[in-house]
């Protein structure tokens, strides 16, 4: 039992923030690998030392790394209802091998949501976000500006640019992106749980409407 989401789309689709917002209401973890590498980066663990070169080019960390990690956080007590993760599988290797190990569990990713936004647009918003290194919320100073200038709204901590929303790394990540990434778009579709929302020029808000309309029909209360 339990509902295992997979949250799909280009860097800057609204995918974390989406994934929060869902977090909060179904109650599930949310578990982004891209949150996790920041934060063995930051605290200047092994792992983030290993990591810090694909993290700031924005290249993808080795499949190997990343599926050990997601397969050890899945496991843990808090996931026995089901989470959802944001950022990974992102490439073939990754969802095949995620396939293999919830099969070894008798489980089942139920929905996969891709969130379907223009590379132009993607582009600016990457360089307007901004987040908080506290408590992960996330900002934009044209979409969704902090109340006070460059300050976290939930803690008053001041805000930061991620290392790889610069203009041209957020060009080379979504290369990477069309490259390595998209093809699973197909994958979760051949596996009948691929659901499509459309994020170009919609609100969060907007987005999220449509999203808890998917995960109500795939089960959850
Ligand atoms: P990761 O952290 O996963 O980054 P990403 O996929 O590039 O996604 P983002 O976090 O940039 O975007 P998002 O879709 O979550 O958008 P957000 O909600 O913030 O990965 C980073 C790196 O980690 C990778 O490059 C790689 O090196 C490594 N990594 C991670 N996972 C890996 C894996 N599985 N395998 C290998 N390597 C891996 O929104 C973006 C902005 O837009 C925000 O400012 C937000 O406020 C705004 N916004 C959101 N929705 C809307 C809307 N509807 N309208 C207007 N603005 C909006
Ligand atoms: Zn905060």
């Amino acid at each position: 039992m339990g509902l295992r989401i997979v949250m799909l789309g280009a860097p800057g689709a609204g995918k974390g923030t989406q994934a929060k917002q869902m977090a909060e209401k179904y109650a599930l973890p949310h578990i982004s690998t891209g949150d996790i590498f920041r934060a063995h980066l930051r605290e200047g663990t092994p792992l983030g030392l290993q990591v810090k070169g694909y993290l700031d080019s924005g290249q993808l960390i080795p499949d190997q790394l990343t599926c050990a990690i997601v397969a050890d956080r899945t496991a843990k007590p808090d996931c026995k209802n089901g989470y959802i993760l944001d950022g990974f599988p992102r490439s073939l290797p990754q969802a095949e091998e995620f396939q293999r190990l919830l099969h070894t569990r008798s489980e089942n990713v139920d929905l996969a949501i891709n969130i379907d936004v223009t590379d132009t647009e993607i582009v600016g918003r990457l360089t307007a976000r901004r987040s908080c290194p506290k408590c992960g919320a996330i900002y934009n100073l044209k979409f969704k500006p902090p109340k006070k200038n460059n300050t976290c709204d939930l803690d008053g901590e001041t805000l930061i640019q991620r290392q790889d929303d610069k203009e041209e790394t957020v060009r080379d990540r979504l290369k990477v992106y069309h490259e390595i990434t998209e093809p699973i778009i197909e994958y979760y579709d051949r596996q009948g749980v691929l659901k499509t929302v459309p994020g170009t020029g919609s609100t969060p808000d907007a987005v999220f409407k449509k999203i808890e309309d998917l995960v109500s029909a795939a089960g959850a209360s």
